[in-house]
């Protein structure tokens, strides 16, 4: 390298440079050592303007070794920006990654409902045991909530089921649905017997709120029409729902009871752990009369029915305490199932 005695100190800098960027933490620094060495205030720009100073005869080779630092710099901050460049792309890929493992663990994932799954099961073991799925509105008229069941409107029965009545018509004619038991009715009228059915679906009554009520809950029906139908049918359907659903160890017993639409009527009771016996729901054969207002010659057919509440259902299943945790909407229980 020829340069001239008043330049000899730019042989220096490609050395300091190589010690800087060695050391060079990021491309802000590399931007100073840049600016500092090469730009408009550095040393080498100095000497561009110095040449046209110097003796004409060395200005020549003076100027190719200038250049030939310069070049030489260029390059080597050339290569340590890519390097730089490469560390800062695979760092900020780093800080932005995408873990979809860790995004799946923190979702949760929700479930039905205690009282939806209870009502699926039973849909399910109904469904197994060759029964169809029916389903009513949950506003009535007095004729499917009361009349066509065979409780006319004298009969003491009416008070019983303490009704929500709706504010439409005449007084007391239309109401929300105390039980599910409208549905059979629905299902005689429009369906030539033999009839298989559950209806499962919300009910309503004036009851206030407590640890064994609530004013809108859930039952299910059960209405079977054929020939030949006995009380035997009855007690070994409802038998073999039990084990479906509650398992083999669980017993169950018809008590004689009253239903104005069943003659005769029955309660149904399961077995507890401790030989005591719990009520379900209410049964019976399907009154003659019902099958007469449905259209339907009781000589003919014969029927069965059942109705019993799903809430209640999931409250024993569960050993809950209290069924208005069913409507709390509390996660930490909801979660639980
Ligand atoms: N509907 C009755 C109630 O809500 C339950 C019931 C009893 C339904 C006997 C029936 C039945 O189908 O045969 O209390």
């Amino acid at each position: 390298m020829s340069l001239p005695a008043e330049m000899a100190e730019l042989e220096q800098i490609p050395a300091e440079v190589d010690a800087r960027l060695a050391a060079v933490a990021d491309l802000d620094e590399l931007a100073e050592i840049d600016s500092a060495y090469l730009g408009k205030k550095s040393a080498l720009t100095a000497a561009k303007k110095q040449l046209g100073r110097i003796d004409p005869e060395q200005r020549k080779a003076a100027g190719r070794a200038v250049n030939e630092i310069r070049a030489g710099i260029e390059a080597a901050i050339a290569v340590t920006r890519d390097r730089l460049s490469a560390a800062a792309r695979a760092a900020q890929l780093e800080a932005e990654r995408l873990d979809l493992t860790e995004t799946r663990e923190r979702i949760r994932r929700g479930s039905y409902h205690l009282v939806t799954q209870a009502r699926d099961r039973l849909e399910d073991v109904f469904v197994g045991m060759g029964f169809t799925v029916a389903e009513g509105p949950e506003v009535e008229t007095a004729w499917y909530n009361f009349e066509a069941l065979n409780i006319p409107e004298w009969h003491p029965a009416r008070g019983s089921f303490d009704t929500i009545f709706v504010n439409l018509g005449e007084p007391e004619q239309v109401m929300l649905r105390s039980h599910t038991s409208p549905v059979q009715i629905r299902t005689m009228e429009t369906t030539e017997p033999p009839i298989y059915i559950v209806a499962p679906g919300r009910t309503f009554r004036t009851d206030t709120a407590d640890a064994t009520h609530l004013p809108a809950f859930n039952q299910i029906e059960g209405l079977v029409i054929d020939r030949g139908i006995t009380m035997g049918d009855l007690a070994g359907t409802i038998d073999s729902f039990v084990h479906a659903f509650f398992g083999g160890e669980v017993k169950t017993r018809l008590r004689p009871s009253y239903f104005p639409f069943t003659e005769p009527s029955a309660e149904f009771d399961i077995s507890r752990p401790d030989g005591s016996w719990l009520e379900l729901g209410g049964c019976g054969m399907v009154h003659p009369n019902v099958l007469r207002n449905c259209g339907i010659d009781p000589d003919e057919w014969q029927g069965f029915a059942f109705g019993f509440g799903i809430d209640r259902l999931a409250v024993m299943r569960y050993q809950l305490d209290d069924i208005r945790e069913l409507v709390n909407n509390d996660v930490r229980f909801l979660r639980q199932f």
